[in-house]
């Protein structure tokens, strides 16, 4: 675990957090499929609500390299068991597969899952392509 690149490099970014307020840093880190690493901190503001989670810092800076399709994230925090990406980074990385592989790395132990088991029932692009039309039930 300790050297896998993915988890160093979530580590790297956990250390560059920016987190005032709460204190709670998390690092990402976002394997493209062509193997690119993309990673990630949250950022936070004194205008609470504004602050971003490190997933999805990493989702912005992997779109903004080109990349679409991803195969893993670590997601590191200091938290015992460790932290499992909040339901909004879910839904953001649910955009691009749910076939991701997620592992939430902490001090002492880790966890792994695919995606659609976190976020199971996801309300994706082909859900909007899927209105109904015709007599209301
Ligand atoms: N946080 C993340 O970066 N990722 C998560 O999945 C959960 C929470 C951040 C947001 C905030 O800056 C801090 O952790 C405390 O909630």
């Amino acid at each position: 675990m300790a050297d896998d690149p993915l988890v160093r490099a979530a580590r790297e970014a956990q250390a560059r957090a920016y987190a005032p307020y709460s204190q709670y840093r998390v690092g990402a880190a976002l394997e493209a499929e062509d193997g690119r690493v993309f990673v990630g901190a949250n950022v936070e503001n004194a205008s609470y609500g504004l602050g971003i989670c490190a997933e999805r810092s990493a989702v912005s800076a992997a779109v903004t390299a080109g990349a679409l399709r991803f195969r893993r994230i670590v997601v590191v925090s200091d938290s015992e068991p460790p932290a499992a990406p909040c339901g909004a980074c879910r839904q953001v990385l649910a955009e691009f597969g749910g076939d991701l592989v997620v592992e939430a790395v902490g001090p002492r132990s880790a966890a792994r899952w695919r995606l659609d088991e976190l976020l199971p029932a996801t309300f994706r692009r082909a859900t909007l392509d899927a209105v109904a039309r015709g007599p209301v039930a």
